[in-house]
């Protein structure tokens, strides 16, 4: 697939069929967020990918305690992407720019998936985050930011016209 036709094809995904995601596919994905560019190229995030039946139930569990993302109940797969602190060669990177490279590392996780024929959807409200962080095996002092839902979309699952502001808003040409 063309980078263009995976951004443009890439969208929220909320209806999932539940069939399980191949292991080699999930590991593109992350190889697809290690490659993201960073501050001081400091990489600060991390990853837990969870395809185990059981451990994908406790997740989804979890992520409807939030009161949204009923979707999920179909989901087979989840990346959840933990925030670690900006070092490089033990000096402290920036800290101001670890949001904008983890969203980097996040729309290369997205991206990637399209480019496979997986649907993802990026969840900010994944349930209580000391219960998700249990789970997942994550220190509690760590800081979970973001739970992606990852797995095929439900057959009839149509790609929905994209509503954006217009290039005349959010851009201005000099030429
Ligand atoms: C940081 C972040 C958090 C999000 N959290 C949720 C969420 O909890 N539930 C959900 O259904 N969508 C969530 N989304 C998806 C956005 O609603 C979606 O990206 C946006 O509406 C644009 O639609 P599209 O992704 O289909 O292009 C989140 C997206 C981002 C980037």
């Amino acid at each position: 697939m063309k980078l263009f036709e995976a951004i443009e094809q890439r969208q929220s995904c909320r209806n999932y069929s539940g069939k399980a995601v191949e292991k080699e596919k999930l590991i593109r994905c992350i190889e697809a967020a290690q490659l993201a560019p960073s501050a001081c190229n400091s990489q600060p995030w991390s990853f837990v990918v969870v395809s185990n039946r059981d451990c994908v139930e406790k997740v989804t569990e979890a992520v409807l305690e939030s009161g949204m993302n009923k979707f999920c109940e179909n989901v087979p797969a989840y990346i959840s992407v933990v925030e670690e602190p900006a070092y490089l060669r033990g000096d402290t990177a920036n800290p101001k720019y670890a949001h904008g490279d983890m969203g980097m590392a996040v729309e290369n996780i997205c991206l990637a998936a399209t480019a496979q024929g997986l649907s993802t959807c990026i969840m900010g409200a994944f349930g209580p985050a000391d219960r998700m962080k249990t789970i997942l095996g994550i220190p509690q002092e760590s800081n979970l930011r973001l739970v992606i839902a990852i797995g095929y979309a439900a057959e009839g699952d149509t790609i929905r016209p994209k509503k954006r502001k217009s290039i005349d808003e959010i851009a201005k040409f000099i030429d």
